[in-house]
């Protein structure tokens, strides 16, 4: 029920396809990828073409989380490139409910993102659309940033709206997350836990990801 994303694009970008094994090894639940566009967010890191590529080499099933302007533009490109799983960020976006149903129309996933700013009760008219919340717990762009403790009130309150309201909707929190501080974040009530640094920094890649289950 609990699932971990290794976010691939934190790992050795001159050797992706050693990476992608590697990562497989340790059997993780979906394979996270961060596409930004310098606009949205202050980096750059891919277009649909890496995706497309990532899926050439896996069957895990690509949660691919768009940190880009007006995201609207590129939809179709990007499930039709192996998305299983597409994130629109809520601030980066004007009609909203249109592209949540664009995606699910095109047989992939609809999740929302907020950054660390946005409350969670934005999400209140979206929420019966989409099968994923992703809670931001970093300012986006970068990978290596301190998790904002703060996150975890914001996780609880979205794990009672998802129960009042008697959703499955995932709950998925980016940002920070690394073994030592996994377990306050399963406990907040997060399903869904993406980590880059904090994997692709270590030796092994299977033993943190095991330890990372132990602590959840
Ligand atoms: C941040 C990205 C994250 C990030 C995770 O903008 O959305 O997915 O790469 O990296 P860590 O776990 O190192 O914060
Ligand atoms: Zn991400």
């Amino acid at each position: 029920m609990k699932k971990i994303a290794p976010s691939i694009l934190s790992g050795n970008l001159l050797n992706l396809a050693a990476e992608i094994k590697l990562i497989e090894e340790a059997a993780p639940d979906l394979i996270h990828i961060d596409i930004m566009d310098g606009i949205f967010v202050p980096n750059i890191t891919a277009g649909w073409n890496i995706v497309e590529a990532i899926k050439s080499r896996t069957d895990i099933p690509l949660d691919v989380h768009l940190m880009i302007d007006r995201p609207e533009r590129y939809i179709k490109q990007f499930v039709k490139s192996g998305a299983d799983i597409l994130t629109v960020h809520y601030e980066g976006a004007i009609h909203l409910h249109r592209m949540v149903e664009t995606i699910r129309e095109l047989d992939a996933s609809p999740g929302v993102a907020i950054n660390p700013a946005t409350p969670v009760d934005f999400l209140s008219e979206i929420l019966n659309y989409i099968d994923l919340v992703l809670i931001m717990s970093v300012n986006p762009g970068f990978s290596g940033q301190d998790f904002i403790y703060s996150s975890l009130f914001k996780i609880e309150k979205m794990r009672k709206i998802i129960i009042q309201r008697e959703l499955e909707t995932f709950l998925e929190v980016d940002g920070g997350i690394k073994v030592v501080n996994i377990a306050d974040v399963a406990n907040s009530g997060a399903d869904i836990f993406v980590s880059g640094s904090g994997i692709f920094n270590t030796d092994d890649y299977k033993k943190t990801i095991d330890e990372m289950r132990e602590r959840i």
